[in-house]
């Protein structure tokens, strides 16, 4: 029999060529994938078949034939020994001069001397080397755990496969190397030739190219690409003993690693200052990008005098080139509702590219926000992206207003659910009640099925969204209910993804406390919050049972919390669906360890009013970090923080000579706690 292609496998075909290339434009060039691999490849194995079927119709153009790689979650995953810190970052002179000053103060030295490298703006990476050999190259990861790449890294050419023999400190039996892997300048606009001669889309950055080099799972073409690497510190050592940082370096060079050669070692902090202003100068001449500097103490013992807080070392900041920005239009504002109900504002922007990458949504916080930036839709604002933060509109440019901007008002009813909204006294917050909302149950599930909670591999969005609307899901409990067959009935979804994301759930079924409690998106229960509760009070159903007052006694625990918690587990739907989750095999593992929170012990009382934040998020910030926040001020008051127009507190701070944070120094002091 003749086979002739139907019209609708055509149209099919066309539709999953162009969902396909969509996706890998945000995976690849954007670095923001929108669906999940399981979701790719899913996609990806429906053209192959259909194109197995038509050989006919099979186009040079096509994904499948362009794009070998596959997804990322296949990559194992390593714990490092030594958490792979961040950076605690300064943006102005005054915040260098804090640091320093902190510095001083804490390891009580007059003058310290610094080491300053320029900021690559790539992905860290570690590289682990026993008896001179590289084993395992991997990513940050969250700092804990990262991805192995070590077959990619491989073929780094300024990687050393073998470390050179050294006179005076030999080769140590473990070494961790850490630097940056990035893409320089010549080499990005290189491969981003070739992408467009194969018509594949460019690279929007070196960085993204960076990224996307190193996730091939196909070393191959991990191997084509000119990725190149600076080495900056060490994780573990064996056997070393080196007393300044610069020394480190030059050790790192001998065993064969790269250094950046403009590095200055063992400078003042005016010296700092300086080369800093000679970085901003040079940055665009230099072969690859920066987005500013690393300064760090240099005497390895101040190091460890300082130590660390839970983000980043204390000894060590990062010096940031300003923040990029660009002007574009506030085409319209949409609301979105997240898992506690809260009503977020965001605008949809004329896409606008800024800093090489495309920013078409920039979050507007809330309705309070709004209103003091004065944003309408239809106005030209200014939108800022630094790092990876959310991109956000920083103000409106007023002198282009046409007169035809909308006024944006918050809707009273949910935009989802058309329940009832409410704002909650001293919140700015605007929230649907209706905890039925089926918005709310999206997210819930959402929250529950991710990365630090359930951390169900597959189960993204759009796969929630799906289950939610066909009603297979309404409580994160009927997850461990979905079995083969169900899941099949639903579009899009094959036997071999189905079978894989029950078996994903069925591996998510052992959970430790810390992931369990903060699966259950209880208000203000971050992931560190959950493990100190998790810490103090070893089983769930302990913590069900606990009184607020139980509950605000934990060091680092605030009422706010603490009243949150009460309040959740009072409700019967909550404790059934415990149960339930319980009931259906989940298995809590309790062995944790935990650090203590930064301000743990530390009182604050806030006066006037802060620029940057209401006095609400001040206090939950505070909250976050331990600290507590009492309303008036006395003798055992920590910090007075004075904003704008401070009253009396003030005063009455002054005579009792406490200390008093000015915004900036606030932030400051909450930045090294974050
Ligand atoms: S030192 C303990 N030095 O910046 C902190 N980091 O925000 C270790 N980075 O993930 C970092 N250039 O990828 C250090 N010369 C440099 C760096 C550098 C770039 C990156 C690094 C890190 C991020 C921290």
């Amino acid at each position: 029999m003749s086979k002739r292609i139907n019209p609708a496998t055509i149209r099919r075909i066309e539709e999953l060529k162009k969902l396909l290339h969509y996706h890998n434009y945000r995976y690849y060039v954007l670095d923001d994938p929108e669906i999940s691999d399981v979701e790719y490849d899913h996609l990806m194995q429906e053209l192959i078949k259909i194109e197995s079927e038509w050989p006919q119709i099979v186009t040079a153009d096509s994904p499948s034939a362009r794009v070998g790689a596959p997804p990322l979650a296949k990559f194992d995953t390593i714990d490092h020994r030594i958490r792979m810190l961040s950076l605690d970052n300064g943006f102005a002179e005054e915040d260098i001069i804090a640091f320093d000053e902190r510095v001083r103060k804490n390891i009580d030295i007059e003058e310290v001397l610094y080491t300053a490298e320029p900021k690559l703006d790539g992905l860290a990476v570690e590289l682990v080397y026993e008896n001179g050999k590289l084993v395992t190259a991997s990513t940050r990861g969250d700092g804990q755990t990262g991805e192995v790449i070590t077959a990619n890294v491989r073929t780094i050419k300024t990687v050393p496969l073998i470390l050179r023999q050294t006179p005076a400190l030999g080769i140590p039996p473990l070494i961790e190397a850490r630097g940056e892997v990035f893409i320089g300048s010549d080499g990005f606009k290189q491969l981003n030739e070739e992408r467009l001669q194969q018509s594949l889309p460019p690279f929007a950055n070196p960085r993204n190219a960076a990224a996307g080099s190193l996730r091939q799972l196909d070393s191959r073409i991990a191997a084509t690409r000119p990725l190149e690497t600076f080495i900056y510190g060490v994780g573990t050592v064996a056997n070393l003993n080196l007393d300044s940082h610069w020394k480190l370096l030059q050790y790192l060079q001998e065993l064969g690693f790269r250094i950046n050669p403009i590095t200055r070692a063992q400078i003042k902090l005016r010296e700092v200052l300086d080369f800093f202003n000679e970085l901003q100068k040079i940055r665009h001449t230099l072969p690859y990008e920066i987005d500013g500097m690393v300064i760090k103490v240099d005497r390895i013992t101040y190091q460890q005098q300082l130590g660390n807080t839970s983000r980043s070392p204390r000894w060590a900041i990062a010096y940031k080139f300003e923040a990029t920005q660009a002007t574009t239009i506030v085409d319209s504002i949409e609301v979105q509702v997240g898992r506690t109900g809260t009503l977020t504002p965001v605008a949809h922007l004329k896409p606008v590219n800024i800093g090489g990458v495309m920013v078409r949504r920039a979050t507007l916080h809330n309705e309070d926000e709004i209103f003091k930036k004065d944003i309408r839709v239809g106005d030209h604002v200014f939108v800022r992206r630094a790092g990876d933060v959310i991109p956000e509109v920083v103000k409106v440019v007023n002198t282009k207003r046409s007169g035809c901007e909308t006024i944006f008002e918050m809707p009273k009813q949910c935009p989802v659910c058309g329940s009832a909204v409410v704002r909650l006294e001293g919140e700015v917050a605007i929230r649907c009640v209706n905890t039925d909302c089926a918005a709310q149950i999206k997210e819930r599930i959402k929250h529950f099925a991710s990365k630090g909670a359930f951390d169900i591999e597959g189960l993204g969005s759009k796969l929630v969204a799906q289950l939610v609307t066909s009603k297979l899901v309404n409580s994160p409990a009927d997850i461990f209910r979905l079995s083969k067959e169900s899941l099949e009935n639903l579009e899009r979804m094959g036997t071999k993804s189905a079978a894989n994301l029950i078996n994903a759930i069925d591996a998510s079924k052992r959970i430790s406390l810390p992931c369990f409690i903060y699966a259950l998106g209880i208000r203000h229960v971050g992931e560190h919050i959950a493990r100190i509760l998790a810490v103090e009070f070893k089983m769930i159903q302990n913590l069900m049972e606990a009184s607020e007052e139980q509950i605000e006694s934990v060091n680092g625990i605030g009422p706010i919390v603490a009243k949150s918690l009460v309040s959740f587990f009072a409700k019967v739907e909550n404790r059934q669906v415990i149960k339930r989750i319980l009931d259906l095999g989940v298995q809590i593992e309790t062995h944790v360890t935990i650090q203590k929170l930064p301000l743990s012990g530390i009182t604050f009382v806030l006066t006037g009013t802060l620029q940057s934040m209401t006095r609400n998020i001040a206090k939950q910030k505070i909250e976050k970090a331990g600290g507590r926040v009492n309303s008036s001020v006395s003798r055992n008051t920590d910090y007075v923080v004075a904003g704008d127009s401070p009253g009396s507190k003030l005063k009455r701070a002054r005579d009792l000579g406490l200390k008093i944070l000015n915004e900036s120094a606030f932030q400051k002091l909450l930045g090294d706690t974050a």
